[in-house]
């Protein structure tokens, strides 16, 4: 049997902190005098900071100077840690904790790919850290989602060949890396998103013992 590796990203996987990046980005947009909706937030999920940042002021219509433009990331990001600051381990999604347990136990390489550049400290609020064998974040990638970079990385510090990778994702950004890469894509959220997915479910508590020994066996 190939070694197999399993390869996580964050937000909107382990955890809800979609809904603190949205409040964050909704208050610069109102600072800035414009409104910026829950379904626009959609368009933010697994993209770099500083993407949503263009993304927002061109939904604003602002033109901004290069330093307008640091200053507001910089705003965004000190809101956003205020929100995450509160955070602890109610805020896992769930049966992401038995997944983990269950990989854990096997001896399973499990490695993080996420797009943003707090992972670390939110994985240690909610006590999850020391899960993770490897940690490949924004701070390690110099290219975004859909980029395959994160999780092929990832692959290589887990020391497992990007073919027997699983990505679990829910971003359409991070299913089309994950494919890029030559993984097994399991998109978390709506099928209708996530519809190039290989798998998918809407949440861990659909994913039993079962599929994942079928994951684990190569079938
Ligand atoms: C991704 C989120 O995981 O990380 C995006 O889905 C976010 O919405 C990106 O913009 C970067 O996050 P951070 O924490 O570095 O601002
Ligand atoms: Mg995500």
């Amino acid at each position: 049997m190939n070694k197999k590796g399993f390869i996580f990203d964050l937000d909107g996987v382990i955890v809800d902190t979609a809904k603190y990046h949205y409040l964050a980005w909704r208050d610069l947009a109102s600072e800035l005098g414009f409104e910026f909706t829950i379904e626009q937030n959609e368009m933010f999920k697994g993209v770099s900071r500083k993407r949503c940042m263009e993304i927002l002021l061109d939904i604003g219509g602002i033109a901004a100077t290069k330093n307008q433009f640091d200053t507001w990331m910089i705003e965004k990001n000190v809101d956003y840690l205020k929100y995450i600051d509160k955070m602890d381990a109610s805020e896992i999604l769930p049966d992401v904790g038995r997944v983990l347990d269950f990989l854990k136990k096997r001896k399973i390489p499990i490695a993080l790919g996420s797009a943003s550049k707090n992972a670390q400290p939110i994985l240690e609020k909610v006590g999850l850290l020391s899960y993770f064998d490897t940690i490949v974040d924004g701070n390690n990638v110099t290219k975004a989602k859909p980029d395959p970079e994160v999780f092929l990385l990832a692959a290589e510090q887990l020391g497992v060949k990007a073919d027997n990778c699983i990505v679990f994702e829910d971003a359409v950004a991070g299913i089309e890396a994950a494919n890029k890469a030559n993984m097994i894509s399991i998109g978390i959220g709506d099928n209708n998103i996530l519809s190039e997915a290989q798998y998918n479910f809407n949440d861990f508590t659909e994913m039993d013992n079962a599929f994942l020994n079928g994951l684990l066996a190569g079938n």
